[in-house]
C-alpha cells in the first residue's frame, strides 16, 4: 500500500489520494421556523446563509423556511424583503436562478409571539408540510432570532402547542446572549427544559463556526510536537485579542444594556480561552469536548473586588479617526444616552489554577472602535534558560506562536536564527502557514452560520454550547460585571476611537514586564 503523501504547503495542491471533499450527509426533509424572521439577524446572516447553502446544493430536496414575525405581509412580500437582504448581505454573487429555486421554499407567518392563535396557524402549516413530504419524518428546527425578552412567550406557547413539538423531530436554536448573568441563564435553561430535552437544544456562538477557531483543536491535538510544550514549563504567557474597528452599528439599544463583557467576553472570548487551555478530550465528540471546556471555566481563579480593580480594565470610546474617517464617540451613537457608562473595552489578566497552567497569566483584551480588526491568540514561550546569543534586532521572545483567527487566517511560529555573516547575531524569522497562500483554490471558508446551520440540520452538537458551559462562563464574568456596575466609571470616554484602548490596559501587562502584541 502506498504511503499517504504529505501536503506540501507551498505547492498549493492537495495530494491525490487525500480525500477531503466536503462531507455530504444525506439530510432529512426539514422545516426551519425562524422567530424574528424579518429582523436584523435573519436579514444579515440567516437567510443569506440559507440561500448560499441552497446555491451550494447543500440542502435536501424537501425543505421549507418559515419566517415568523409580527408585521403583516404575504409570502410574496416576505420573499421580496429577503431577496433584497440576500443581495445586500449575501456572498456578493447573487444568482437569479438560484434565488428562484430558493425562494419557492420561503413562507411567512404573521404572528404575535404571545398569541396562542398564531401558534395554531403555525401548527397548521407544519401539518400541511409534513403531509406533503415524500421522505418523512419531518425535522422541525425552531430558530430563536429574537431579543431575549420574547423567549418566555415563545417557549410557553410552544410548550402548550403539542403539534409544534411532539409530532416532529424538533430542535431549537437559541442565539446569544444567553441570559444576562448566571441566574437568568439558569432560569432560561429551566424554561427551555420544560419544552425540549437538552439534546434538542443548540446554543449558538458563531465564533465556534469559524474555520480557524475549529482549527485550534486540530492544531493542538493532531500534531504531537506542540502539546508537550503546551504548559507552564514552557509557556510564559498567553494573549487573546478580539479587536474590532467597527462601532455598535445600529444596535445601540441592545449594546447599551449589554456592554462588552456580555457581548463578547462571556461567549466568544471565553470559548477561545477554553480551546487554548483545555485538556485533550478523550474523543472528538460533543460531550467530551464540552466536558473539558467546563473544567477550564471552573478553574479560572475567582475574582474578588480587589482583584477586579487591580487586574481588569474597562473603557468606552470617544470620537476619533479610523481609516481616515471621523467617527462619533459611543455616547453620540444612536440610542445611547449622553451620560452612558456602558463599557465598550475590556482587558484583564486571568489565571487558570490547574496543574498545566499554574502561574501562567492569560491576558485578554477586546473592544469596539479599536485601531484594527484583529482576532488573534498568541502563545509566548519562555526565554531559553541561558542567554548565549545577543541580538541587535530587538528580539525579546525568540519563540512565539501566533494563531491568527481573522482577518488573516494563519499560524505563524516566530523563531530566532543566526544572521548570516561573521558576527553571532540572533535574527527573528517566521515559519508561516496561511490558508490563503498554502491551500489556494482549496479554501472554501464556510461562513460561520453555514457550518452551524448544517450541523444543526444533521444533529451534530459539537460546535454548540452546553447548558453547564454557559452557566460556568457566566460565573467567570458575573463578578466583573457587578463590580463594574456597582462602581460606575467616572472617566468615560477614556479612549479615542482608532486607538488600542485606555492606557491602563497597557499597564496591566506592562507591570509584569510584558507588552501587548502590536500590528
Ligand atoms: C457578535 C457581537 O456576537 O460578534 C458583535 O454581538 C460583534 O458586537 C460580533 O461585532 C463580532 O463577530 P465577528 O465574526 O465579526 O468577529
Amino acid at each position: 500500500m502506498p504511503g499517504k503523501p504529505l501536503i506540501h504547503a507551498s505547492s498549493g495542491s492537495l495530494p491525490e489520494f487525500c480525500d477531503i471533499s466536503p462531507e455530504r450527509v444525506s439530510m432529512q426533509p426539514f422545516t426551519m421556523v425562524i422567530f424574528g424572521g424579518s429582523g436584523d439577524l435573519s436579514k444579515r446572516k440567516l437567510l443569506p446563509t440559507l440561500y448560499h447553502l441552497c446555491k451550494e446544493d447543500s440542502l435536501p430536496e424537501e425543505y421549507s423556511v418559515i419566517g415568523f414575525a409580527s408585521s403583516e405581509r404575504t409570502d410574496e412580500e416576505y420573499r421580496e424583503l429577503i431577496k433584497k437582504a440576500v443581495q445586500e448581505f449575501g456572498d456578493g454573487q447573487f444568482d437569479i436562478k438560484c434565488w428562484e429555486r430558493f425562494s419557492r421554499h420561503l413562507h411567512y407567518i404573521s404572528g404575535k409571539f404571545d398569541d396562542e392563535n398564531s401558534y395554531k396557524i403555525l401548527s397548521g402549516h407544519l401539518e400541511k408540510i409534513s403531509k406533503s413530504v415524500k421522505k418523512g419524518p419531518l425535522d422541525v428546527i425552531y430558530y430563536m432570532a429574537v431579543p431575549p425578552a420574547h423567549l418566555r412567550d415563545i417557549f410557553n406557547n410552544l410548550s402548550s402547542c403539542d403539534t409544534c413539538r411532539e409530532k416532529y423531530n424538533t430542535r431549537v436554536i437559541v442565539e446569544k446572549p444567553f441570559g444576562r448573568d448566571r441566574s437568568s441563564a439558569t432560569e432560561l435553561n429551566r424554561m427551555i427544559a420544560k419544552v425540549f430535552e437538552d439534546d434538542r437544544v443548540y446554543r449558538i456562538d458563531h465564533y465556534l463556526g469559524k474555520e480557524t477557531v475549529q482549527n485550534i483543536l486540530f492544531f493542538r491535538f493532531a500534531n504531537s510536537i506542540f502539546e508537550p510544550l503546551w504548559n507552564r514549563r514552557y509557556i510564559d504567557h498567553v494573549q487573546i485579542t478580539v479587536a474590532e474597528s467597527l462601532g455598535i452599528e445600529n444596535r445601540g439599544r441592545f449594546y447599551e444594556k449589554a456592554g462588552v463583557v456580555r457581548d463578547i467576553v462571556q461567549n466568544h472570548m471565553l470559548q477561545l480561552l477554553a480551546l487554548v487551555a483545555m485538556e485533550p478530550p478523550i474523543g472528538f465528540e460533543a460531550d467530551f469536548i464540552r466536558n473539558e471546556k467546563v473544567k477550564v471555566y471552573d478553574t479560572i481563579r475567582p475574582m474578588d473586588a480587589e482583584y477586579i480593580d487591580s487586574f481588569t480594565v474597562r473603557g468606552q470610546y470617544g470620537n476619533g479617526t479610523i481609516n481616515n474617517r471621523e467617527v462619533p464617540g459611543f455616547r453620540e451613537e444612536k440610542d445611547i444616552p449622553s451620560g452612558s457608562i456602558t463599557p465598550t473595552f475590556f482587558a484583564a489578566k486571568l489565571f487558570i489554577d490547574n496543574w498545566r497552567w499554574a502561574g501562567v497569566p492569560f491576558y485578554l483584551r477586546t473592544g469596539k472602535r479599536l485601531a484594527k480588526r484583529v482576532t488573534e491568540i498568541s502563545i509566548h514561550f519562555r526565554q531559553p534558560p541561558l542567554k548565549l546569543f545577543s541580538s541587535t534586532c530587538g528580539i525579546r521572545e525568540p519563540n512565539l506562536l501566533v494563531l491568527g483567527i481573522q482577518p488573516r487566517e494563519k499560524i505563524s511560529l516566530h523563531i530566532g536564527v543566526k544572521h548570516p555573516g561573521v558576527g553571532n547575531q540572533l535574527y527573528p524569522v517566521n515559519m508561516n502557514f496561511s490558508y490563503e497562500e498554502d491551500m489556494p483554490g482549496n479554501t472554501h471558508f464556510a461562513l460561520p452560520y453555514e457550518r452551524l446551520l448544517l450541523d444543526c440540520m444533521k444533529g451534530d452538537r459539537t460546535l454548540f454550547a452546553r447548558q453547564d458551559g454557559i452557566e460556568a462562563m457566566w460565573s467567570v464574568v458575573d463578578p466583573i460585571i457587578s463590580r463594574w456596575e456597582n462602581t460606575p466609571a467616572l472617566h468615560f470616554p477614556n479612549y479615542p476611537a482608532g486607538t488600542w484602548g485606555p492606557k491602563e490596559a497597557d499597564d496591566i501587562i506592562g507591570r509584569d514586564g510584558r507588552q501587548w502584541r502590536t500590528w
